[in-house]
């Protein structure tokens, strides 16, 4: 071990220390805030990108920016389980009401507010008890009916949260993470929220995250999306970031790399951040000089790939049934990616075609592959058929 202090960061959102590549898509961001702070429109952002390029890093950046410019910001993930979007959305707004009940111009005066949380909450969240705020000796859970319509219940709480938050002269920044778990209905629920809000002028932002899937889904639910969300991809990064991201944390503790070793690390990892997070802790561990080489990288890259396995990639495979790992197979035996659908249904000996898109569908919804375009799917994971190669070798 090169230092007792491993300072790369292999983990789902960890902060990186050095985060790399990612100005345009902040400054942007840091845009908005001030812009909707400032009483002027800003639209809301859907990032989306494949699995472990930092759509949850750049979410957290987003978020702190926005309590460090004084707006009134939460951070929600949504989960598989049905009804996790709206349960996180209603703890979220109760959260809201607990900050915008500090602010001097509003205290005592949110009861309209609280009554429209405290109906939409009972309504979507009945069985639901991990929220109790209470404010003024009132829970904000317990409570009466709101209307049932999910589109309209939502429009309605974010409006009043716009509405008070104007009156306290901040604004509220959603920040929704895996958002592709949400059903149809919620996003468009969601959608019609952030029309309203922006036809009312009101300072009230979203900050949203997911995988490429969610393009589609958010187009085709609602025709006007694209007008309300600026939707912003989230790639592996350019070959002067990822060097950053490979020598910045190092260099903090006095430890350089070979300028070889950084090339033969990008090639290893094409630039996604969570294999040179992976990578690089992996030579760290294993080695003791402090100047990294290429041979050190070359020694790692056996023990990296078996991290990324057990941790990364096997995981995701062990959740599929056997025929859907059928399917995960038979994508990689195409040779190329994206592939069609008639050629996996060929390579699993299955036809007509259409007779595979159930186990296409619950592939999707589980948010391992995508759907390209043209019929065609692809991996949300990047090297999952490296993976795939590697494990099952008598397949291909
Ligand atoms: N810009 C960056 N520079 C350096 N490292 C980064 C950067 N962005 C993310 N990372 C690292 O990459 C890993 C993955 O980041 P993150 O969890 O944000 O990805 P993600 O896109 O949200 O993945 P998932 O779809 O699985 O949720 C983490 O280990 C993080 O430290
Ligand atoms: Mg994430």
């Amino acid at each position: 071990m090169i230092d007792f202090r491993n300072p790369y960061t292999p983990g789902a959102g960890m902060m990186p220390k050095y985060l790399a590549g990612r100005n345009t898509e902040l400054e942007s961001a840091e845009q908005r805030l001030l812009a909707i702070k400032a009483g002027y429109p800003a639209r809301s952002v859907v990032y989306y990108g494949l699995r472990g390029v930092g759509k949850t890093v750049v979410l957290n950046a987003v978020a702190e920016r926005a309590e460090d410019q004084g707006l009134l910001s939460r951070h929600i993930e949504v989960t598989e389980k049905s009804g996790s979007f709206v349960r996180s959305l209603s703890y979220a707004c109760s959260a809201f009401v607990l900050s915008l009940s500090a602010k001097k111009t509003l205290q005592n005066k949110l009861g309209k507010l609280i009554s429209v949380i405290r109906s939409f909450t009972a309504t979507w969240n009945p069985s639901d008890n991990t929220i109790s705020f209470e404010l003024d000796g009132e829970a904000l859970s317990s409570a009466t009916a709101g209307t049932g319509n999910l589109t309209n219940d939502l429009t309605e709480v974010m409006v009043e949260l716009g509405r008070y938050a104007q009156k306290a002269d901040t604004a509220i920044c959603f920040c929704i993470d895996e958002i592709q778990y949400a059903s149809e209905g919620e996003l468009e629920a969601l959608i019609t929220a952030v029309h309203r809000i922006n036809q009312l002028g009101l300072p009230v932002i979203f900050f949203c995250a997911g995988l490429p899937k969610i393009l589609k889904t958010m187009g085709d639910v609602k025709s006007y999306t694209e007008r309300l969300f600026e939707f912003s991809r989230v790639d592996s990064l350019e070959i002067d970031s990822a060097r950053k991201a490979i020598i910045e944390p190092a260099a903090e503790l006095r430890v350089a790399f070979e300028p070889k070793a950084v090339d033969a690390i990008i090639e290893q990892t094409n630039g996604y951040p969570y294999f040179i997070q992976e990578m690089c802790a992996t030579i760290w561990e294993n080695s003791s000089s402090k100047v990294i080489t290429v041979d050190d990288v070359a020694s790692n890259i056996a023990a990296t790939n078996e991290r990324l396995d057990n941790g990364f990639f096997r995981v995701r495979f062990n959740r599929c049934t056997p025929r859907q790992q059928e399917f995960l197979v038979a994508m990689v035996q195409c040779g190329e990616l994206p592939c069609t659908m008639a050629n996996v249904a060929a390579n699993m000996g299955i036809s007509p075609t259409n007779r595979i898109s159930t186990f296409r569908a619950q592939l999707i919804a589980k948010g391992l592959i995508y759907a390209t375009g043209y019929g065609e799917v692809d991996f949300t994971v990047p090297k999952f058929d490296e993976f795939i190669k590697r494990t099952l070798p008598d397949k291909f």
